[in-house]
């Protein structure tokens, strides 16, 4: 749980204070603090470097069980990601001492040059993030979260934010609700099992859905969907979210309705173009778009968030079988367009394509974003840790990037040249689903998706590069970083 603390912090019981000190220059203001700092200052090995530490423990007329003193280096390279990266590595090494309870002490704002509230919501997310462990498949669990962090701050501010931690903790359990989903075993969440678990999560929520089966898809024409499904034994699913506020109402005039799309593989073998075997376990991470998307919708439900949003969410397994889809094979997708499947690996795409059809027909969004590992290519372009966004549309392209900025999970725009659109052509059908070469991969992915928007909106998002992580970072353990939720709702509340 996240608070929010003030007063006389020599007063407050607490197992450990943790205090972020700057080489050379004073962040804090509060005098006790100062004070506090003076003294860490003494010890010789403490200069306040970055990753710097020494505690101290039963500090003299204080109810404090120990200070720990963290170095968080140059004053002028603070920004509130640091702030997360020290809350949440503060946190990792409490946990390790089996600690259950902890408080944070946030520098002064004006001293770091930073609005209150974004440097308080820094510090709580950091630590959120960082108290999550995913050790659901271990008999042994080595460490237990802690129980609470609170954030010490000036009482004037801590007065007029008393409803930030809530809201940080709602958004960021989003995060771990994805996190969680993504480090899934794909032996444990086949399209069926993972999408009962997507509306069980939703149902607690105000959210309606409903869910396309095998058969439903075939009805309608979902010819892409059920290609990429055709090899598995557990058939494709499509599902339905929908966050609507006027469900009881009268909407208002200027009602929008925004649309999610996430892709949803479970697991990708490539299909009959298998994968090379190395690193085929992370393919159970190919279904992030998917979790990232629903668990977007349940945050925003439970935010109460102003206007419709609706995630359509496609969930296949992409195996080889005797059953399965080849390459050369040609199908039809929901939007009438024929494919030529050049590979079946290039699967992500596909079942897009059909979700994002008909999105569009049954919705009529005012904007859709979609979310998507969608292609090795962009993680080269960019590496693991920043997302790809490709838009036609400049300035939806440009709030994305701005709400990665804000939430540090970073976004770079990238082109979607005309030109480049050859590269799809087909001699026997509408599109091929591979390019005729492996460069600009990620962009031919994001032209081939292109194609089937027409005037809609739109904006894609590829994050195969940040979706997971087999080390983690700071803030997030190995396995799924939950990339794009905190992403989605930033963008979300500022539409
Ligand atoms: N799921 C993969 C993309 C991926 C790669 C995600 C690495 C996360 C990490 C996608 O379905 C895929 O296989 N893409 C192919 C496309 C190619 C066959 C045109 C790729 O990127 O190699
Ligand atoms: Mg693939
Ligand atoms: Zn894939």
């Amino acid at each position: 749980m996240l608070k929010l603390l003030s007063g006389e912090i020599l007063k407050k019981k607490t197992e450990c204070l943790v205090v972020p000190v700057c080489e050379n220059t004073e962040i804090h203001d509060d005098p006790a603090i100062i004070s506090l700092i003076e003294n860490a200052r003494k010890i010789k090995e403490f200069k306040g470097k970055k990753d710097d530490s020494v505690v101290f423990y039963d500090p003299a007329d204080s109810k404090l069980e120990r200070i720990l003193f963290v170095g968080i280096g140059n004053r002028d390279k603070i920004d509130a990601d640091a702030l997360r990266r020290f809350a949440g590595k503060s946190v990792k090494q409490l946990i390790k001492k089996e600690l259950s309870e902890i408080v944070l002490c946030a520098p002064c704002p004006e001293k770091l040059d930073m609005k209150d509230d974004v440097l308080l919501g820094a510090l709580f997310e950091g630590a959120f993030l960082g108290n999550h462990i995913f050790d659901k498949y271990k008999k042994e669990k080595k460490a237990k979260p802690l129980k609470t962090v609170s954030v010490f701050t000036d009482s004037k501010i801590a007065k007029s934010r008393r409803l930030l931690p809530s809201k940080i903790e709602t958004i960021c359990k989003g995060t771990l609700l994805a996190r969680d989903w993504v480090s899934m075993p794909s032996n444990e969440k086949r399209p069926d099992r993972f999408v009962r678990s997507m509306v069980k999560a939703a149902e607690k929520e105000d959210l309606s859905f409903s869910i396309l089966d095998e058969k439903s898809l075939k009805q309608n024409g979902m010819g892409a969907i059920l290609a990429v499904g055709a090899g598995s034994r557990s058939k494709p699913r499509l599902l339905i979210l929908d966050y609507n506020p006027f469900k009881n109402k009268k909407a208002p005039q200027n009602k929008k309705t925004y649309v999610l799309v996430g892709k949803g593989v479970t697991f990708d073998s490539g299909g009959i173009s298998l994968k090379p075997s190395a690193g085929m376990d992370e393919m159970k991470m190919d279904m992030s778009g998917a979790a990232s998307v629903a668990a977007t919708l349940i945050t925003l439900a439970r935010l109460k968030h102003k206007f419709r949003v609706v995630g359509v969410i496609p969930v296949v397994e992409n195996m080889p079988s005797g059953d399965a889809t080849r390459p050369g094979d040609i199908i039809k997708s929901y939007s009438g367009k024929t494919i030529e499947i050049g590979n079946t690996d290039a699967e992500g795409r596909l079942i897009l394509i059909d979700a994002m059809s008909y999105a569009i027909k049954m919705f009529k969004p005012d904007v859709m974003v979609d979310m998507a590992t969608l292609t090795g290519a962009c993680v080269v372009a960019l590496g693991e840790k920043i997302a790809g966004v490709f838009s036609t549309d400049k300035q939806l392209a440009k709030d994305i990037v701005a709400s990665g900025e804000a939430v540090a999970e970073r976004c770079w725009a990238m082109p979607m040249p005309d030109d480049y659109k050859a590269l799809l052509k087909s001699e026997f059908a509408d599109i091929n689903n591979m390019s005729s070469t492996r460069y600009g991969g990620a962009i031919t992915a994001a032209l081939f998706l292109s194609e089937f928007v027409e005037d809609t909106r739109w904006a894609h998002i590829d994050i195969a590069g940040p979706a997971y992580s087999k080390k983690g970072g700071d803030y997030c353990g190995a396995g799924g970083s939950g990339f794009g939720v905190r992403l989605l709702v930033d963008f979300l509340n500022k539409m």
